[in-house]
């Protein structure tokens, strides 16, 4: 595991971006596992930068999404459909019909995780999955549990992450309590693996996951495992490593 250390959150998304860009340049059909959060969007307007500056071309490439709430389509602007339309497809030249998020309309939660499995297995799997952090370690929403759970299946949020992400809608009750997310077993067969996490917020999570015991109880700390994993901080989510 690399752990990449930046002054800040412009330079962390920067240096994630960089990342993201080289698996681009050297693969221009690579498959990109691309997450959502406030965290990754800094990341998502450098690449949209790079495109508009003709250094990147995304119309080779495939995407999939770690996750999507149960229930909201992808008209709902709190979707994560709606998110990546637009922070990133809408303004670079991927084909929309080569972009994958999870059918949160699917109200068969195995179907919905099996045609996901399905989907990233026709493209021959991720070349670089980019995650986040949930505040309580989770990855995707592979919320702290017993067990890693391994395939994509359906979660039952946490009340911690409930109350997290009320912060994007009008009210707590509007927040989907269920969601489709890739498993532990999907996310660490991606060949390379990119988390950035900013923050003080993030601190203590960082510590846990990257320089703590591997346990589910801290979904991240997985990682330590992953042959080809880079983390990205800014100062202040690395300031207690
Ligand atoms: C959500 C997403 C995660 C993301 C997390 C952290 O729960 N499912 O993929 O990493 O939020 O979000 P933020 O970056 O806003 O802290």
């Amino acid at each position: 595991m690399r752990i990449i250390k930046t002054e800040s959150y412009d330079a962390a998304s920067r240096a994630c971006a960089n990342l993201i860009m080289a698996q681009i340049v050297t693969k221009p059909d690579c498959v990109l596992g691309l997450a959502t959060g406030s965290t990754p969007i800094g990341t998502y307007e450098n690449l949209v930068r790079m495109y508009k500056d003709g250094d990147i071309s995304f119309a080779a490439v495939n995407s999939v999404n770690l996750d999507e709430y149960k229930g909201l389509s992808p008209e709902n602007d709190q979707s994560y459909r709606y998110f990546m339309n637009d922070h990133l497809f809408s303004h670079v030249d991927i084909d929309i019909k080569k972009t994958n998020v999870p059918n949160g309309l699917e109200p068969d939660a195995n179907k919905a995780c099996e045609d996901y499995e399905e989907i990233i297995k026709k493209l021959g799997g991720i070349d670089l999955q980019l995650l986040g952090l949930g505040p309580n370690g989770h990855i995707g929403f592979n919320e702290p549990c017993d067990e890693f759970v391994k395939k994509t299946h359906c979660v039952d949020l946490t009340q911690s992450t409930i109350e997290a992400n009320s912060r994007f809608f009008a009210s707590m009750d509007e927040v989907p309590k269920q969601a489709y997310t890739m498993g532990i077993q999907t996310i660490m067969n991606a060949r390379k693996v990119v988390l950035i996490a900013t923050g003080k917020n993030k601190a203590e999570t960082v510590k846990k996951a990257f320089f703590g015991p591997i346990t589910p109880s801290v979904p991240a700390s997985i990682l330590q495992l992953h042959p080809d994993c880079t983390v990205v901080l800014d100062a202040d989510a690395a300031s207690l490593v």
